[in-house]
Order: C-alpha cells, then structure tokens, then sequence
C-alpha cells in the first residue's frame, strides 16, 4: 500500500478508510493534529504527473515570495494568466475556494433581503434588439436575420416590468459589455445585481434601499464569513472596509477634490483617479469607505435618466462608491415617453430599435428608479483584491475568450 500511495500524483482524488488517532506527537512538517492509519486506499481519479502547477505555489503570498527571496530561496511564481488558463486547476487554491463561497453568501442574502421587502425576481432577455446603455459597446449577433444584441444591462425589461404593474423587481444575472477596456475592473461579461422599484416621491428612496441592503450584506459577510475572510487574507492581505454609509451631491465631492488640488472637467465624469482620491478624502473626513454621490450632471448619465426638476443640468441619479471605486449606478427614470423619445434622440439612440420599450410607457407608468450593481466588482473591494478577474470563476475580457 505504501507503494501504491507513493506512486500517486499530486491532486490525485483518493478514497482513504481507516482509524482516526491523535499523535503524542507531531510529526515533522504535519500541520494537523489527528492522524488517519490507513486501511484501505483507492484512487478514485488520477491527476496526470506534470500539472500546469502545484496548488501550493499557486496559493503564496506577496509575503511571502518577499521573505524567500530575503532568505535566498526559490519559490515558482505562478503568474494570472497561467492561472487563469488553468482556472479548473487553479479554482482548488484555498483562497479561491473562499473568495467565490463569499460571493455566493453575500448574493444569496441580497436575494433574501430583497425578497423580505416584497421584490420580485425576474428573469430579463439576454439577447435583445437594440442596446440598452447606449454607446458602440455591444456584442452584435445576427437573430435569424434580424440584427440583434447581448444586454448590456436589463434596464430596459426591468423598467417594462414597472409598466407592467409590477411596483418591485430584482434580478441576479449576466450583463454583456463590449468595451474595450483591459482594466482591473472591467469584465466584458459581469454578474448583475439590479432592482427597479416604484418611487412615491424622490429617487433617494431607491438610496435608501442601497444602503439597507449593503449593510445587510456586509454584516452578514463579516459575521458568516470569517474564515473564508482569513483564509484571503493569507494569500491576499487586506483591511476590512468601513461602511457607515455617507451621501454627497457630486458639486460637494468635486469640492473637495478641487480643495485637494485635483482637476475636474467642469461638469464631467470623474476619472477612475479622481475617484480613488475622492474615495480617500471621505474615508478621512467622515470615518467610511462606503457613501453614494447625487445629483450628477445630466450630460454624463445615459437617456432614461430624469433631469432634476429645479435644474435640467442635472440629474436625479447617484453612484455608489466603495475603496473609492464605483460599484452601482442608478437613477430615478423618464417616466414620460415624449421626454424619453427626446432624450434618447438626444443621445443618439436608433429610437427605432428600442421602439417597444418607448411604447410601454404610453400606456401610464407610475414614477420610479433603481440602480444596478457589479457583484465581481463588489467583492474585489470587499476583499481588499486587486483584479476583478478574481472574482469572476472563468473571467471573460477583450482578450479572454477561454476556458
Ligand atoms: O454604471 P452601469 O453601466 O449602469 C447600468 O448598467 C444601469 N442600467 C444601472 C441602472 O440601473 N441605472 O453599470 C452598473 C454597475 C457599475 O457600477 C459596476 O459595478 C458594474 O455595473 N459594471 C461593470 N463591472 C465589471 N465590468 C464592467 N465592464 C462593468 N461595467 C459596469
């Protein structure tokens, strides 16, 4: 027997039956406390000899790498895209494990939560007609002859659900962008987290929902999830985040960054950057890495966005930010289809495409908003990582199409 486990290779799937015992004693190098004398032993699955890499140095730390070098001695870098290309043998490392169970824990208590407040789950289209966010940054396809697209959002069905009587809706699902981005934060396929609600007076009720749910998740994460919090740590150290949340118009953050020397385009998008930096100055100032900024401009947010009613400049619409670094975005809609078809034409949507969904609001909808999140994004910065390929199980971007 001896023989035969000698001769199995690493990540082998074995079967072992045998006692448990607890040693007097450690041996050398055994980092468990209880001891299995083996019976029987049976492969149940036999890993080829020479795998793309061992877990072990799939799995070191910036630590330690730092440490063995000081020491002299040799530890194999792994790098991410040999990860990655390896994602069925790479998904075993413990961080891993740990970062997509905390994924799954936080979406699923959204889900509970969400439900708790009397949310529908809907299922929207993923290939639609035209593009929901506006911009070139769609996968085209052909639908039997008729020019189609992937969602990039399910903006337009979810707002269509709020014409169809429903007053709260949610859905988890994929959202497709083609943009060309090779960030740290873009994925050219993400999981979305949206909602679109009836309002009765002001978008800051879908705010509040924001802020309801996030602490409800963070807390749940942060009660349930310690060990797998831990276990990333090890590979991938990182603070916890404070989230005590925060609102600011955006004229009060551009503020505070123009106070903070930074440049800002008068009425512009605020650089990833820029953000970060706003991101620090909040943290500083009122103690959280949590806040939701408002009224944005109106020229920078897409066609269904309503313009605030006091200003036509700008807009009933926010971003939430975590770590400084965007993680929702919503707005409270056009509710009016004149309004809408105008905007849309102002923004140069192909109104065309899109015809239905104009149409659905000709037949009376109540007033409402929502937002949409990024569940990848959200859980790099809860993690502290750096790539939201990490958060992603088989990650797809400009350059990855595989596995
Ligand atoms: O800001 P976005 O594009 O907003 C919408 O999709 C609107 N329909 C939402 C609404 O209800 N008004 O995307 C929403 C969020 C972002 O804040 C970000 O977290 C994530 O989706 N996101 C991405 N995540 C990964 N890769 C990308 N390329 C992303 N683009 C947006």
């Amino acid at each position: 027997m001896v023989s035969f486990a000698t001769s199995l290779t690493k990540e082998s799937i074995v079967d072992v039956e045998g006692v448990i015992s607890v040693p007097d004693k450690l041996i050398t190098g055994a980092t468990q406390h209880v001891e299995i004398q083996v019976r029987k032993l049976y492969c149940i699955s036999r890993a080829v000899p020479n795998l793309p890499f061992n877990i072990e140095d799939a799995s070191q730390s910036k630590t330690e790498f730092k440490k063995a070098e000081e020491s002299g001695e040799q530890l194999v870098r792994v790098g991410q895209d040999t990860k990655l290309n390896n994602r069925g043998l790479d998904l075993r490392t413990p961080a891993n494990q740990a970062i997509f169970r905390v994924k799954s824990v936080g979406v699923n208590k959204g889900r509970q939560f969400l439900l708790s407040k009397n949310f529908v789950e809907i299922f929207t289209p993923k290939v639609i007609a035209g593009s929901s966010e506006g911009g070139a940054e769609v996968f085209k396809l052909d639908y039997k002859g008729k020019p189609a697209c992937l969602a990039q959002s399910p903006q337009l069905h979810k707002q269509m659900t709020i014409c169809g009587g429903f007053d709260r809706v949610f859905e988890v699902g994929p959202v497709f962008r083609a943009e060309n981005s090779y960030t740290h934060r873009h994925l050219c396929e993400f999981v979305g987290l949206d909602i679109e609600m009836e309002i009765k007076e002001h978008y800051y009720e879908v705010c509040d929902i924001v802020e309801e749910l996030f602490v409800e998740i963070f807390n749940h994460l942060n009660d349930n999830c310690c060990k797998e919090l831990e276990v990333i740590k090890l590979q991938y150290p990182f603070q916890p985040i404070k989230y005590l949340p925060k609102r600011l118009t955006y004229d009060e953050g551009v503020r505070m960054l123009k106070e903070a020397g930074v440049e800002i385009e008068p009425m512009g998008d605020l650089s990833t950057e820029a953000e970060k930096k706003l991101g620090k100055l909040v943290s500083d100032k009122y103690n959280t890495d949590f806040f939701i900024l408002t009224k944005f401009p109106l020229g920078i947010r897409p066609f269904y966005t309503m313009p605030c009613h006091d200003n036509s400049e700008y807009s009933n619409s926010f971003d939430v930010f975590l770590r400084g670094e965007e993680i929702i975005s919503g707005s409270q809609r056009i509710h009016d289809p004149e309004m809408l078809t105008k905007r849309a034409e102002q923004c140069g949507i192909d109104v065309e495409t899109i015809s239905t969904y104009m149409d659905s609001f000709r037949n009376a909808t109540r007033l409402h908003g929502g937002f949409g999140a990024g569940l990848e994004r959200i859980v790099m910065l809860f993690c502290g990582l750096n790539n939201i390929r990490k958060c992603s199980l088989f990650p797809r971007d400009p350059q990855r199409l595989n596995p």
